[in-house]
C-alpha cells in the first residue's frame, strides 16, 4: 500500500497543472480563480477519496484525481464564502490573506460561485464509466448543496448569538462539514465499485468523522493562534460551537470520546480499509495543543 503523503504529493502537482485558463481583460480574475485552491490546505477530503482507493482499487487512484479535485474546489468555494464579512468575516486563510481582503467582496463571491460549478466540469471530464460519474455528481451535489453544506452554513450564521441545544449544534456540524467529508469517502467507494453496504458504511463513518473534524476545528479556534492555524482564529465567540456550549474542558472530553468511538468503528471495516484510513487519520487523532 502506498503512503498517503506520496499520493498527496502527486495530487498537488496535478492540482497546479489544472489551473483553468480564462484570459480576459480583467486584471486579477484568472489568477484569483485558482489562487485559494493553490494556496494549500491539508487536502483532507481528497486524501479520504485516495485512502479508500488505496485499500480497494489502487490502479484507479489516478482516475480519482479529477473527482478529488472537484471536491477540493467545492470545499475551497465554501471557505472563500465562509470568510466573507457577511459570514465569518475572516482575514487569513491557508496562510494567506482571504480573497475578499485582497481583491474585494465582489470578486471573492464570484470566484466562489465559479469554483462551485467548475467542480462539476472537472467531474464530467474524469476517466470513469458514465454511470459512475452520474453517481458522483449526485452524491456531491446533494451533500454540498441545499440540503447539505449550504444548509449547515445557513444555520451556523443564522443562530449566531443565540444558544442552541447540543443536538442542534450537531445538526449544524453534520450539514456544514460532515456531509462533504462523508461524500469524500463515498466517492472512494463509488469509484472502486464497492457494494451498497460498504458504500453506506463508509458514508456513515464519514458523518461521524466530520462531526469530530468540526469539533476539533472548534477547539483549534480557541487554542491556536492565527499563524499556527494559517487562518483567522479566536473568531467563534458569538457562534454555537462545542467549546461555547460545553466549555473548553467539556469540548476536550467530547473530542476524546468521539475519537475513541471512531477508532472502534474503524475496526469494523476490513483490515485494508482500517489500515489505510488509520494511516491518514493518525495526524488528526493527535491532541490539539
Ligand atoms: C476548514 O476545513 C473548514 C472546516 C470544515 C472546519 P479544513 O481544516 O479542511 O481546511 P483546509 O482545507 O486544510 O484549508
Ligand atoms: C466552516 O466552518 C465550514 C464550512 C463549510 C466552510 P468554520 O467557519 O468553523 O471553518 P473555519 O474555522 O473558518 O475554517
Ligand atoms: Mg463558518
Ligand atoms: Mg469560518
Ligand atoms: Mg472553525
Amino acid at each position: 500500500m502506498r503512503h498517503i503523503t506520496e499520493i498527496l504529493h502527486d495530487f498537488e502537482s496535478f492540482l497546479l497543472s489544472q489551473a483553468p485558463k480564462i484570459p480576459s481583460f480583467h486584471q486579477h480574475y484568472e489568477k484569483a480563480v485558482w489562487e485559494m485552491v493553490q494556496n494549500g490546505g491539508k487536502r483532507f477530503r481528497p486524501a479520504l477519496v485516495f485512502s479508500i482507493l488505496n485499500a480497494l482499487a489502487p490502479q484507479l487512484i489516478k482516475n480519482a484525481f479529477l473527482p478529488a479535485l472537484s471536491i477540493e474546489c467545492i470545499h475551497t468555494y465554501s471557505l472563500i464564502h465562509d470568510d466573507l464579512p457577511c459570514m465569518d468575516n475572516a482575514t487569513l486563510r491557508r496562510g494567506h490573506p482571504t480573497l475578499h481582503t485582497k481583491y474585494g467582496q465582489t470578486l471573492a463571491l464570484l470566484v466562489g460561485d465559479g469554483l462551485n460549478t467548475y467542480a462539476f466540469a472537472l467531474l464530467a471530464k474524469a476517466k470513469l464509466d458514465p454511470q459512475v460519474k452520474l453517481s458522483l455528481i449526485e452524491s456531491l451535489s446533494i451533500n454540498a448543496g441545499i440540503g447539505g453544506m449550504v444548509l449547515g452554513q445557513m444555520l451556523d450564521c443564522e443562530f449566531e448569538n443565540q444558544t442552541l441545544a447540543i443536538e442542534q449544534l450537531k445538526t449544524i456540524h453534520i450539514n456544514k462539514t460532515a456531509k462533504l467529508i462523508a461524500t469524500s469517502l463515498e466517492f472512494g467507494a463509488i469509484i472502486a465499485n464497492a457494494d451498497s453496504k460498504l458504500r453506506k458504511a463508509l458514508y456513515d463513518f464519514g458523518l461521524n468523522l466530520g462531526v469530530y473534524f468540526q469539533l476539533r476545528d472548534d477547539i483549534i479556534d480557541v487554542c491556536q493562534d492565527s499563524s499556527q492555524a494559517g487562518k483567522t482564529t479566536q473568531n467563534d465567540s458569538h457562534k454555537n460551537s462545542y467549546v461555547n456550549l460545553l466549555g473548553l474542558e467539556g469540548a476536550r472530553v467530547e473530542f476524546h470520546k468521539q475519537r475513541q468511538s471512531l477508532q472502534n468503528e474503524l475496526e469494523n471495516f476490513e483490515s485494508c480499509i482500517a489500515q489505510s484510513l488509520s494511516m491518514l487519520l493518525e495526524n488528526y487523532f493527535k491532541d490539539i495543543t
